[in-house]
């Protein structure tokens, strides 16, 4: 694992950004696994100045998102499908029909909804990138705690904490979904490299744990230590915990 210790969020932000870049300079049709949240915001802000200025392209990119909603709509602004189009799809030139996010509509079987993306993952030629940000429990996508290292995609129902981290999102507390679809961490471990944001004070324990702490399933992210090219960008903040 790669550690990168940077002053504040702006800093982490620029550095993920000029990765993303490098990326699509070297490879115009990159896979790119995108993740959201709040901490990838302003990194996503960057790319999209960068590509106003000329700097970057993502044309020929594909993106696969880690995870979604179960029964938001994409004009549900809650969503991370609108939030995608709203932070990034929407102010660059990528193809819409080259972004994916896992999926389960009405009448859909759960069950066959992850292999399905997972065979598009594949079909695409497997991620180049991962963007991941971590919870505070140390959850990756929505891997809670407890979910198997071997997890792939599926539908998963969030923790109590994971909702009331994420509460801040929802007005009306009756309309926060309880289920999503995730990747597993199997699927998250598969790209070929990948790259976690991490921010502030409240994300300093699980940024230990996964950093320091034995690799196990309680602490989802532990599981990067044994990604060949997993890199970590954090700001001093939340490596306050570090050895
Ligand atoms: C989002 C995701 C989650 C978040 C994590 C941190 O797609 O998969 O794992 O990365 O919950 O969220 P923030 O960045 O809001 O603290």
């Amino acid at each position: 694992m790669d550690i990168v210790i940077l002053r504040d969020s702006a800093a982490v932000a620029a550095e993920g950004a000029r990765r993303v870049r490098t990326l699509l300079h070297k490879k115009r049709d990159a896979v790119l696994g995108l993740a959201t949240g709040g901490t990838p915001l302003a990194m996503y802000r960057r790319l999209v100045a960068d590509y106003e200025q000329g700097r970057v392209s993502f044309a020929k990119a594909i993106t696969f998102n880690l995870d979604e909603y179960v029964g938001l709509g994409a004009d549900d602004p809650q969503s991370y499908r609108y939030y995608m189009n709203r932070e990034l799809f929407d102010k660059t030139d990528i193809l819409h029909s080259n972004t994916h996010l896992p999926v389960c509509a009405d009448g859909d079987d759960p069950d066959s909804v992850g292999p399905v993306y997972e065979a598009a993952i594949r079909a695409a030629g497997g991620i180049d990138l991962q963007i991941l940000g971590i919870g505070r429990n140390g959850h990756i996508g929505f891997n809670e705690p407890t979910s198997s290292l071997r997890s792939r995609t599926r539908v998963k129902t969030l923790t109590r904490e994971t909702l009331e981290s994420n509460s801040r999102y929802f007005d009306d507390p009756a309309r926060q979904p309880k289920i999503a679809i995730t990747m597993g961490i199997a699927t998250i471990q598969e790209a070929a490299a990948v790259l976690l944001l991490a921010t502030g004070e409240a994300k300093a324990e699980a940024v230990q744990q996964m950093i320091e702490g034995p690799v196990s399933a309680m602490w989802p992210a532990t599981a990067l230590q044994l990604h060949e090219k997993a890199t970590v960008l954090i700001d001093d903040a939340a490596a306050s915990r570090l050895q």
